[in-house]
């Protein structure tokens, strides 16, 4: 039985239907039910439903053998599991962002909330930039708004919650889209399992963007 991990949420559905498309499916996924764990023996496939940032714990652990996380939480976080595919769905970037009239005064130290402290961090440091970095949890466009930070490092897909608090891109710095990720050890010991998924749901990825 192979253990995969689904990003909950519209993401995880599309990585769903990637995986129905490959052979792979599970029809009582489709339920619309609370549970979170579900299985087709005769397919050999276990899902189970987390949250999109615990992903990459799962399959690291290996509770899952493999899993799809965001490029952006792996890039973050660092888990230690292989990275087998670029699905090119959930499609977004990181960015630096900021009030319209902000202007930056390089002789000042930035003040930059995000959630993700480590990709704001590398690459401030690539452009030399003095920063203080203030580590929040969600809502982050709130912080420049109240003068909590200066900028906010974020990911922007449609840019519509950075208009809404008028707010907009300074700099998009990272494209960002979902992997398919497996545990280092299932890779070994379910190793033809794992191919045959990389193989077919490779198939099912589309490269025409
Ligand atoms: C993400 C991100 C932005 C928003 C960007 O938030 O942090 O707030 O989506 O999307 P848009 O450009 O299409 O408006 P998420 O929904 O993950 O919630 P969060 O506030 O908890 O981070």
């Amino acid at each position: 039985m192979l253990n995969i991990a689904l990003p909950k949420g519209r993401l995880g559905e599309k990585v769903y239907n990637m995986f129905e498309k490959s052979g792979f499916e599970c029809p009582a996924i489709k339920e619309n039910n609370r549970k979170l764990v579900f299985e087709n023996a005769e397919k050999g496939v276990r899902y189970f439903w987390v949250k999109p940032s615990d992903v990459s714990i799962y399959v690291q652990r290996g509770a899952a053998d493999i899993g799809v996380a965001g490029k952006d939480i792996l890039l973050e976080y660092e888990p230690d599991v292989y990275e087998l595919l670029d699905l090119n769905i959930g499609k977004c970037n990181m960015a630096v962002a900021g009030p319209k009239d902000f202007y930056d005064d390089e002789n000042k130290t930035l003040r930059v909330a995000t959630k993700f402290t480590n990709i704001a961090s590398n690459y401030y440091a690539k452009t030399g930039r003095d920063i203080d970095i203030i580590k929040l949890n969600g809502s982050i466009e709130i912080a420049p708004i109240l003068g909590l930070s200066d900028v906010i490092v974020d990911i922007v897909e449609t840019g519509a919650t950075l208009k809404e608090n008028n707010l907009e891109v300074k700099t998009k710095f990272l494209p960002i889209s979902a992997r398919l990720i497996a545990n280092k050890s299932s890779f070994k010991f379910k190793m033809e399992q794992i191919e045959d998924v990389v193989k077919k749901i490779g198939e099912q990825v589309n490269n025409d963007d």
